[in-house]
Parts: structure tokens; sequence; C-alpha cells
């Protein structure tokens, strides 16, 4: 069976001490009202890891980073190996985000990387993909999200691919407030599951989770998540408030 998980996306948002305190009220929340079936995960700064890893019951809550290097080590000045991501505590690693890919030029080809040294480290990817609005005005963005699929994780063995978690994010819909609409979300995640299939099997595209992100909210989440291929969501804005948080993950 699939998990259904709901992930924040804190981006380059708080400080430690802002952060370890969003952290605990979170983890308050989940642990007295949160839906137990549920799997929550916070991502976090770098600099946050360790402090929120230490703040919230391990059992409960997992952490993320948002991004990792490259290379597993090194002459790599500024850059975060997956192993010291994984030395923190932390077991999820976000890779290829729209805004890594766009403002820092990540390519399939570092994004292969990225996820081959989480995955042999034993963390989970939660693989970002997504169109930008001008190929959704197209109508190409099956055939874009395709691409970005085929070019990286549809590259691993089926037993890897089983670790992946696939996030949609439309870019026109992160950030703006203009979510995608739930027939949107659906069809694309129903595509995305159907690519599986055909490239692996029926069994595999069942246990694979896949969320959508982009503005989903404690407003919309609902709707979303009733729908049968969405998994959950990945939460930016909406994650820096633990009560929003919160009503998401009990969404449900
Ligand atoms: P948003 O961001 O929820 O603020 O739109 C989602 C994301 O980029 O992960």
């Amino acid at each position: 069976m699939r998990k259904k998980i709901v992930a924040g996306n804190w981006k380059c948002n708080t400080t430690v001490k802002e952060g370890v305190e969003l952290a605990k009220s979170v983890n308050e929340l989940v642990l007295t009202k949160g839906a137990k079936d549920v799997v929550v995960v916070l991502g976090t700064p770098f600099t946050h890891l360790t402090s929120v890893v230490d703040a919230v019951d391990a059992n409960r809550i997992n952490v993320a980073s948002q991004n990792c290097a490259a290379e597993p080590k090194g002459a790599f000045t500024g850059e975060v190996s997956v192993s010291m991501i994984k030395s923190t505590g932390a077991t999820y690693v976000i890779i290829g985000h729209s805004e890594r890919r766009e403002y820092y030029h990540e390519t399939s080809e570092t994004l292969n990387k990225k996820l081959a040294l989480t995955l042999e480290q034993g963390l989970t990817p939660i693989y970002c993909c997504g169109e930008a609005l001008a190929i959704r005005e197209a109508g190409t963005q099956n055939a874009f999200v395709k691409k970005q699929l085929d070019e990286t994780v549809f590259l691993l063995p089926k037993e890897q691919l089983l670790k992946v978690v696939i996030a949609y994010e439309p870019i026109w819909a992160i950030g703006t407030g203009k979510t995608a609409s739930t027939q949107q979300a659906q069809d694309m995640l129903a595509y995305i599951r159907g690519l599986i299939a055909a490239k692996y099997s029926k069994e595999v595209a069942a246990e694979i989770s896949i969320l959508y992100g982009g503005s989903c909210s404690a407003s919309n989440a609902n709707e979303l998540f009733s729908q049968p291929d969405i998994d959950g969501g990945l939460i930016g804005g909406a994650s820096l408030k633990a009560a929003d948080f919160l009503s998401i993950i009990n969404a449900y």
C-alpha cells in the first residue's frame, strides 16, 4: 500500500530558533491531533536539520533537506553532502525542485547524481517535476513532465524507483496562490502513474506515492486529496504555519 505523505518545504525561511519553534508546534499538534496514517515530513534549511531532528518525535515526524550535493564529498565549497544530511538524522531529500532547476541551473544529469547518492545512503528522495506556464498554455505539459521523468527517475531499476516519492508541482502554481484545479492535478498524477505502469508494472505504479504541490492550502487540500491518484502534498507557504500545516495533514 502506498503511503499518504504531507511534506513541508520551508524553503529559505526561518532562523534556526524560529524553525525549532515551528517544528515543536507541528510536533505537538501532530502528536495530539494529527491523522495517524499520514507520513509527515518537514523540509528545513540545512542549518536547521540537526536541531529540528532533536526537537521532534522521530517516530512521528520525518525531516528532509531541500537539496543535496551532487558529489559524495571533497573540494566543493558550500555544498552539503548526502552523508552529512544523513548524519543529522534527516531521512528525506527533496531533489529537483523547480526553484533549483530554474535559479541554480540543475540539469537531469545533476539530479541523477543526487538521486543515486540519496538512494545509496538509504534516504528517501522526493523528486520534483512540473511545467512552466507557457508549456501548460501550449498544452504540452504531459510530454514535458514525461521527459523530466524519462531522463531521471525512470532510468532507475524497479527496486530503486520503489523508494522514490514523486512530487508534481506546476511552476505556475508555486507560491502564486493559483492552484492547479483538482482535475488538472488528478489528470497529471494519473498520467504519471500510467507512465510508471507502462514502463515498470501496474503493481509498481500502485506502490509509488505521488504528491501534488503548488499553493496547496488548508482550504483546498481536502478536495485535492480526495482524488484517487493524489497521495498527498508538498507544501511551501502553508507549511510555515503549524495550524495550517496540521489542517492539510488532516485533510484526508
Ligand atoms: P507553495 O510551494 O505551496 O508555496 O506553492 C510549494 C513548493 O514549492 O514546494
